[in-house]
């Protein structure tokens, strides 16, 4: 007879792990199916964990190159050895991988290794053998999507995953896709000494971003040095031994023009990953962008089956997967949770950080809500001031007539961690004067967050 669980889930990323943590601390037999040698997903293996371990040693780089001295600090002359800080890399992903492993025994969840598909509603084949069980859960999460004519081998053009295993720094790199990976990429590499273009098709960077967040960081990344070509298109690549040429065209048509580069690299957005699940011969309905639909308790329209993380609807991010991994599970045993998708943030981990969460001013306008905005630049503040990290502001959006926070929007010196903040906030139903009567530590950036929360109300403090 084969082995029957309560739960399987279908994918070890921080969807599905964390979905089958919780439904084996809920009491349930749970198995989770991986087919990379490794748990963790896209976001331990080739995704979050790297490119931030590499995000980390590439500004410690520059901090020793060009910040230091400023601090009285003299380093003397600055060599990279890429060959340990990619190891470096390897070891930091290791560890957090084997982290889910152990987490998985100290919960009893089975890994179950190899590509798992669903061959009728309620079994599971891996590797040859049938599984028994009472819910599927899929969390197999998202691929980068392939741009005709640009064909990635991985070492000239590149996805996320070869631009993180580069082993010299390209004299050129040309990202095309001016969005998430292409800038934290973008970043890693001019900081360790490439020249950096980035090639976006709309007019503005990180098009999910508030408009004049969006504005001041591309000011901020032309300082540091990355060049940006907006309103653009890429219309195909030539390689040679010498590079790579891009054929380019403004997105409106015109002039065509080429540029050269030594790597490029693809980051034009993510895509559902399906392949090998079975889904045509269960009847698993996706929509027109290949998503498995789902209804609002992650159930597909075949019984006993559901999804969650990159692979449905939503921001294709970690944390958002993470809940919906913790809600499915709760909601098999029985409970009633919620995932608040009005107060998810989203940070790109360059520096400065750019960090948002609920509405832009934009979206504001297009749903005709009356608003109030608070900013605070961070040259007014204290704390930047003492680490040499001025570059950015704090704005936050808040319901004319409530005074409930709507949105904010933060770009600045560890602006992923000062959203947390204003996470809880919205989380909480806040009005700005909640955060601005609550007693913030001096001198900590949080304070930046306060003004703003003062300023809404034009009594800002310090400026
Ligand atoms: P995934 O993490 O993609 O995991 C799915 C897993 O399912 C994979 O391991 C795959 O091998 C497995 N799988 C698929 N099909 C099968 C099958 N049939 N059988 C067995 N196994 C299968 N998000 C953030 O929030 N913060 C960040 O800083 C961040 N940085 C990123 C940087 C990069 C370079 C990239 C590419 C992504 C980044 N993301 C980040 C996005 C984040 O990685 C994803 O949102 C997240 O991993 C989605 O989780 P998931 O569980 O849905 O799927
Ligand atoms: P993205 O959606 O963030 O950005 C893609 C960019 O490419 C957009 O600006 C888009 O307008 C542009 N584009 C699309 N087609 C193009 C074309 N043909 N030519 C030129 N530009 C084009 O996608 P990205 O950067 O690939 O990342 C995928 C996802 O992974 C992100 O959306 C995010 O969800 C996740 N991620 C999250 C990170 C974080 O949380 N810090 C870091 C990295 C990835």
């Amino acid at each position: 007879m084969s082995e029957a669980f309560d739960v399987i889930v279908i994918g070890a990323g921080p969807g599905g792990y964390v979905c089958a943590i919780r439904a084996a601390q809920l009491g349930m037999k749970v198995a989770c199916v991986e087919k990379r040698e490794t748990l963790g997903g896209t976001c331990l293996n080739v995704g979050c964990i790297p490119s931030k371990a590499l995000l980390q040693s590439s500004e410690h780089y520059e901090e020793a190159q060009h910040k230091l001295a400023d601090h009285g600090v003299t380093v003397g002359s600055v060599k990279l050895d890429l060959a340990r800080m990619l190891a470096r890399k390897g070891e930091v992903v290791g560890a957090n991988v084997k982290g889910v492993e152990f987490l998985f025994r100290k919960n009893k969840v089975t890994w179950l290794k190899g590509e798992g598909s669903i061959t009728a509603p309620g079994t599971v084949s891996v590797a040859g053998k049938d599984y028994t069980v009472k819910h599927i859960v899929i969390a197999s999460g998202s691929e980068s999507i392939p741009l005709p004519g640009v064909e990635v081998d991985e070492k000239q053009i590149v996805t996320s995953t070869g631009g993180l295993e580069l082993t010299s720094v390209p004299k050129h790199l040309v990202v095309i896709g001016g969005g998430y990976i292409g800038l934290e990429l973008g970043s890693v590499w001019r900081r360790l000494g490439a020249e950096v273009t980035v090639v976006e098709f709309l007019d503005r960077l990180v098009p999910s971003m508030d408009l004049e967040v969006g504005k001041a960081f591309e000011r901020i990344l032309a300082k540091q040095g990355i060049k940006t070509k907006l309103k653009t298109k890429v219309m195909g690549a030539t390689k040679s031994k010498k590079g790579v040429v891009l054929k380019l065209e403004p997105a409106a048509g015109g002039a065509a023009e080429e540029l050269t580069a030594d790597v490029v690299l693809v980051a034009i957005g993510r895509r559902p990953y399906v392949a090998g699940l079975g889904l045509d011969k269960v009847g698993v309905a996706l929509d027109e962008r290949g998503r498995i639909k789902v209804d609002g308790h992650y159930a597909t329209n075949v019984p006993g089956i559901y999804a969650i993380g990159d692979v449905i609807t939503g921001p294709m991010l970690a944390h958002k997967a993470e809940e919906e991994g913790v809600a499915l599970a709760e909601m098999l045993a029985g409970q009633k949770p919620h995932v608040n998708y009005g107060a998810i943030p989203g940070v790109v981990y360059t520096w400065p950080e750019v960090a948002s969460v609920g509405e832009t001013e934009d979206q504001l306008k297009a749903r005709g809500v009356a608003y109030k905005v608070g900013k605070f630049p961070f040259t007014a503040n204290g704390r930047a001031r003492a680490m040499g990290d001025m570059d950015g502001f704090v704005k936050i959006l808040a319901d004319k007539a409530t005074d409930k926070v709507l949105g904010a929007h933060i770009i600045g010196p560890d602006a992923g961690t000062l959203i947390a903040e204003l996470a809880l906030a919205m989380e909480f139903g806040a009005s700005a004067e909640d955060v601005a009567r609550t007693c913030h530590a001096h001198p900590s950036l949080n304070e930046a967050v306060k003004e703003a929360a003062l300023a809404v109300d034009g009594r800002a403090l310090h400026i």
